[in-house]
């Protein structure tokens, strides 16, 4: 996830391209640059490092110019560094590129422009667009753009100029968003709104595989085989603080609600052209290696544990290699038996805990192999292990984890197909039918997201009680145990997570009339000693909320609600089911009048042990 900004009128493009980008540093905030059209040069300015440092850098040396384009960047292809800072610019730097999203096929493409002579001075899939500019030049911008989308594959929003073709920018947008916004003799781009509102309230938003061509006078919108298209305009009524959350009242709804995107874009540029197999291009394991794990140590610190959980489940039953999974800050300090053939995964969201940290570090040391499962490619995580899975989650801002544990997921479970895949363990039917499924969890997470005025009555209903009880067996129990970490982080209420049938060895002492208790019914093998245990805690009194699969007709006869998630095969049922919790932690931190984004004693990122 990116931030990308575009101007043309009769302002000063800096000013205008600072001050939206300064609204969309959520986006990202690894490095900075914008391009401004100046004396009949595309001239660009970038720099690693927060906005704040462009700004000095240009506050020293000033551009002057009324059309530029500028970004801010979360990396995905390269590290955070001036070279890979956007705009890009071809091998003439004459034209200029902000991106936002993948290009799947860049490194086929590159090693083609390579041969061809073109030479390239960063890491980033962004850099080949600027130069497929420069091989498919028409005399036109607008129409090169449409040439070189051609041979693109992946989600983008870009914004593109050229001194060749002045006074122009060209738009696009294919699965990441952007918006444009229009004034009197001046226009502009945007990834979103708030970039915008200081300039102007009437916006078009640009659908899927639409195009845009942007003078001071006029925006023209194409889709991409260059048909014209009728847009209507749409009125932000939004004020701007509710706009940088997207309309949202908070970071969490709205990272919640960025889910279904966040799947989509962690699975792609993973997968063969035909979406049958797993490549994972980032793992560079010797020839043979692959073989050799007979052991793997996942080990992580809060979600990014409980997301570890679901890990051990899916790579045990997909390639029967033993896992286990660990909490870092008792991992860091227990001598755990590594040998050469155990491979070590840390996950971390921030890829700073200080703990993960240590413990990537004890097991470098002994000489054994750590791939890291990351959202940040800057990170000290993803800088010293010997392999990265970034998961394209884009910034979390909201110190509750949602949509990084979903992507955390989805790395885990490209790995273990990669994993039983390349070890020759699992049928290529099986993968492929099971990427499939995969392929369609942003539709089902879609679905659920429409029960969110159900899930929000649930909530207030619950929040009036101090002690919550989450049971699930299997991966049912993992997705429970994140349930109730996000249950009492926000809401402050005590929750506990049990695997059920642990039930009667204590924690039934705690249950009394009328207290809440969600239950997870997604195992269908353990599908009736489930049944049993909501009816043990029912018996005492609790009331019960199951969540359970579509067409689940029995389970309404034990429960007092149910919340029905739609089918899919049993190994996916976490990014399903983590969905209503979330959104059930987050009414009830609401209805309790909380800072939801900011919990009490609580960080993001826990640098120190
Ligand atoms: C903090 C955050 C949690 C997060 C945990 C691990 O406690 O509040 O949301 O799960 O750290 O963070 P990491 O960045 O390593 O995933």
């Amino acid at each position: 996830m990116c931030g990308i900004v575009g101007y043309v009128g009769s302002k000063n493009a800096q000013d205008v391209l600072l001050s939206g980008l300064a609204k969309l540093e959520y986006r990202g905030y690894d490095s900075a640059g914008i391009a401004i059209y100046e004396n009949g040069e595309v001239k660009i300015s970038k720099t690693v490092g927060r906005l704040a440092a462009l700004e000095s850098m240009l506050a020293d040396s000033p551009l002057s110019g009324k059309v530029g384009i500028g970004h801010t960047r979360w990396a995905t292809h390269g590290k955070p560094s001036d070279e890979n800072a956007h705009p890009h610019a071809g091998c003439a730097s004459d034209f200029a590129v902000v991106h936002n999203g993948i290009i799947e096929n860049y490194q086929q493409l590159k090693d083609r422009l390579m041969v061809a002579g073109h030479r390239f001075v960063s890491e980033t899939d962004t850099e080949i667009i600027a130069h497929l500019l420069e091989e498919h030049w028409t005399g036109e911008l607008f129409a090169t753009v449409l040439k070189v989308l051609k041979e693109v594959r992946g989600a983008y929003a870009l914004a593109i100029m050229t001194q060749r073709d002045p006074g122009k920018l060209v738009a696009v947008r294919k699965h990441s968003p952007l918006v444009i916004g229009l004034g009197q003799g001046e226009n502009f781009c945007a990834s979103d709104i708030p970039a915008l509102l200081g300039y102007t309230r009437d916006v078009l938003i640009m659908e899927e595989g639409e195009i845009a061509l942007i003078t001071d006078a006029a925006v023209e919108c194409f889709d991409l085989s260059g048909r014209p298209l009728e847009k209507k305009v749409f009125q932000v009524t939004w004020d701007a603080v509710a706009a940088e959350k997207g309309g949202f009242d908070h970071y969490m709804l709205k990272e919640i609600h960025e889910q279904p995107r966040a799947v989509r874009d962690t699975m792609s540029g993973r997968l063969s052209e035909d979406g049958k197999r797993v490549t994972l291009p980032e793992i560079k394991w010797p020839d043979g290696f692959v073989q050799t794990w007979d052991r793997i140590h996942i080990v992580a610190a809060g979600t990014s544990y409980h997301a570890g959980l679901v890990g051990k489940a899916v790579i045990e039953s997909l390639t029967r290699i033993p896992v286990d999974v660990e909490i870092a800050s008792e991992y860091r300090y227990r001598d755990p038996i590594l040998t050469a053939h155990t491979l070590v995964i840390v996950i971390s969201q921030s890829g700073e805990t200080a703990d993960t940290l240590a413990a990537l570090r004890i097991s470098k040391e002994r000489g054994v192999r750590v791939l890291a499962i990351t959202n940040v490619v800057g990170s000290s995580v993803a800088r010293e292990a010997d392999d990265v899975i970034v998961t394209w989650a884009g910034p979390e801002i909201s110190v509750a984890s949602t949509k990084a544990y979903t992507t955390q997921l989805i790395a885990l479970y490209l790995l273990a197909l990669y994993l039983g895949q390349e070890r020759g363990r699992l049928g290529a039917e099986f993968v492929a039918d099971f990427l499939e499924d995969m392929r369609e969890l942003p539709k089902r997470l879609e679905e659920i997201l429409g029960s969110s005025p159900w899930i929000e009555r649930t909530a207030k209903d619950f929040s009036v009680w101090e002690d919550a009880f989450f049971l699930g067996r299997g991966t049912d129990y993992a997705v429970a145990l994140e349930g109730a970490l996000k249950y009492k982080e926000i809401s402050y209420i005590h929750a506990e997570a049990y695997p059920a049938g642990e039930l009667k060895h204590g924690t039934l002492a705690l249950v009394v009339e009328g207290v809440p208790v969600i239950a997870l019914v997604t195992v269908d093998a353990l599908y009736e000693k489930s049944v049993s245990n909501i009816k043990e805690v029912k018996a005492r009194g609790a009331h019960v909320l199951a969540i359970s699969w579509a067409g689940d007709e029995e389970i309404g006869k034990s429960a007092d609600r149910v919340l029905y998630i739609p089918r899919t095969r049993a190994e996916l049922a976490p990014v399903l089911l983590v969905l209503p919790l979330q959104l059930l932690a987050y009414y009830a931190s609401v209805a309790r009048g909380n800072d939801v984004d900011k919990p009490r004693n609580l960080a993001k990122s826990v640098t120190v042990e």
